[in-house]
């Protein structure tokens, strides 16, 4: 896809008030300089979810949610990151430019969806005219109303029937090719991918086809037969029948997630309409994260078998990262032998829904699956229970969640995860400078998060960047961006870390207020100061301690002399 310029979504977060898009969704309350509301992202009775008209941003001290308009937008109308700048841009009356010959790549697309959207209807036409096909449908027990609200069709025998259909010219042959539904053999002749099989389409998050699993009805060979990975189509970020699910409900409780497509689709038709399916890949942090978008609560249903135990494990690790407050997940083992498809054909929705509201929360099936060959009656077990806890522990968020594992750990195993001096910082809202724990490097960024215009008054190279404190890097990362970015809502340089592990602690660095009198700019310039004056005493000392022992070369010396100089002049 092409990018969209870093330029632009300053330049829109700055146009924007994201006090106004927010007002328009939730009704919020003027608080001080900020307005607050009961947070959207998570159940809570009196509020602590804030929006900051100064720094364009908002912030939950219950769940921890936070970000900028385009954030916002993300989150509370489970948009993805392009969809949430259209719709923001829309509302500014600004058009969203793309880096790199955009009109062009635009123009591809647009015709391949167009190409997939035509096969669509004609295997659907198809599936019409083939009694074989139609009483498998019967068979599997697929209502009329389920067929077209899937869109399922059938791709007929024979090498060529979709290249005569949609091919047309040489131009038409290739399309169908980058879509997907064209194979082609050594001597590179060209042939219909899908013969004799089912055929199921897959929408992508707007309802557009873009690729399609197809199944035999019976037979050899693979049992299904997907779409190769195209422009428009990457099997770990798709999930089989969100695009129904969404259509369904506008507020979901809950998502179950499934393996096959005929399980997701007999779901549905068994009055639960809130089935996804993976399309035959392992579930991936790409997926969990849209789910979660979708829904706070996501049940993972897997085969009781080995294969199944082993798929809800790799999705247990796929969550982890993800499971921010007010975000659960569940699992359900079906009996061997059993898939949510036969079962639920068998015993009807409704036992199937009680099934689901019994599945076994994450952090339960957590410890039984790390503690089910350890013996934790023994000291020794419960040391190892402790040891294979702590790294995965260490991957969930901050939040009351991660703290109830830590106890759930202690209570089990008489073991903490973490190292008493690590201990996590009080959770409670750290809103003034003196309740956050202080360094030169903290509060460096926390001015500039202020007021990123300082950027301007320091350039480089950064004398400072040798200092060994934690956070150097980070600081000099944000002073770049700053300059390059002149102008730019602090928003938007949060934004530019979204996804990374330093954001929480520069969100929360954001939020520190300063009083309206405070002079940011001379404690920006101290801080700066006395971090290059450590850095010079570090090297001083370094070069002292080779000088005795192995000797300078002539460039440390004259280094040497010249740090010795400035610290006679008072500048290290
Ligand atoms: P299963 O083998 O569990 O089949 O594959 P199923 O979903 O129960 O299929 P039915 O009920 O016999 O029709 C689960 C999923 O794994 C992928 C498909 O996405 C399938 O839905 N799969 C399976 C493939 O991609 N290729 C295969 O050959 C088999
Ligand atoms: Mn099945």
């Amino acid at each position: 896809m092409p990018r969209i310029p870093d330029r632009f979504i300053d330049e829109l977060l700055a146009r924007v008030d994201i006090v106004e898009v927010i007002e328009h969704r939730v009704p919020l309350k003027k608080a001080g300089r900020e307005w607050t509301a009961c947070c959207p992202f998570h159940n809570e009775r009196s509020p602590s979810f804030f929006v900051s008209p100064q720094k364009q941003f908002f912030h939950c001290f219950g769940c921890g949610a936070h970000g900028s308009a385009i954030k916002f937008l993300m989150d509370y109308e489970r948009l993805e990151f392009p969809d949430a700048v259209e719709e923001l841009a829309r509302t500014a009356g600004m058009e969203v430019p793309r880096e790199g010959g955009s009109e062009h790549a635009r123009d591809d697309f647009d015709e391949l969806y167009a190409v997939l959207e035509e096969a669509a209807c004609w295997f659907q036409r198809e599936l019409a005219q083939s009694p074989a096909a139609q009483a498998y449908c019967t068979q599997r027990g697929l209502s009329a109303d389920t067929l077209r609200r899937f869109r399922i069709g059938w791709a007929p025998s024979g090498w060529d029937g979709l290249q005569r259909a949609l091919g047309g010219s040489a131009a038409r042959m290739q399309l169908l090719e980058q879509a997907g539904l064209l194979a082609s053999n050594e001597q590179g002749r060209r042939y219909d991918r899908f013969r004799e099989r089912l055929m199921i389409p897959i929408l992508d998050r707007r309802g557009r086809v873009i690729a399609f699993g197809g199944r035999v009805l019976e037979g050899d060979g693979p049992k299904y037969l997907n779409s190769p990975e195209t422009a428009l189509f990457h099997k770990g970020r798709e999930l089989f029948a969100l695009w129904q699910v969404r259509q369904l409900a506008s507020t979901l409780q809950r998502i179950v997630v499934v393996e096959g497509y005929l399980d997701a689709i007999a779901l549905h038709q068994h009055g639960l309409p809130q089935a996804v399916a993976t399309l035959g890949t392992a579930t991936t942090p790409e997926h969990t994260e849209m789910l979660f978008r979708a829904t706070p609560d996501v049940v993972f249903c897997f085969d009781g078998d080995r294969a199944g135990r082993g798929a809800a494990w790799r999705a247990l690790e796929a969550t982890l990262p993800r499971l921010r407050d007010g975000r659960q997940a569940y699992f359900l083992f079906l009996p061997e032998g059993e898939d949510p498809d036969s079962l639920v054909r068998k015993e009807g929705g409704a036992a199937f829904a009680q099934r689901l509201a019994a599945a076994m929360p994450l952090s339960e099936y957590f410890f039984e699956h790390l503690a089910e060959d350890v013996n934790v009656a023994t000291l020794d077990g419960r040391a190892r229970l402790a040891e294979r806890v702590r790294p995965l522990l260490a991957r969930l968020p901050d939040g009351a969640f991660r703290d109830l594992m830590q106890q759930a750990l202690q209570a089990r195993t008489g073991v903490s995860s973490r190292a008493p001096a690590a201990t996590a910082p009080a959770r409670a809202p750290a809103r003034r400078a003196s309740a956050v724990r202080r360094s030169l490097v903290r509060e460096a960024i926390a001015v500039l998060l202020a007021d990123p215009a300082l950027a301007a008054e320091v350039a480089p190279p950064w004398s400072f960047a040798a200092a060994s404190q934690p956070g150097v890097a980070l600081l000099i990362e944000l002073l770049e961006l700053a300059r390059a970015r002149p102008g730019a809502p602090v928003a938007a340089l949060l934004e530019h870390f979204s996804g990374r592990s330093e954001a929480e602690a520069l969100h929360k660095l954001a939020l520190i207020d300063f009083p309206e009198a405070h002079d940011l700019r001379s404690e920006f310039l101290g801080a700066l100061a006395q971090l290059t004056r450590q850095a010079h005493a570090e090297r001083l000392d370094q070069l002292t301690k080779k000088l005795q022992q192995q000797g300078l070369s002539a460039p440390e010396k004259s280094e040497l002399q010249a740090l010795h100089a400035m610290r006679r002049h008072g500048q290290a």
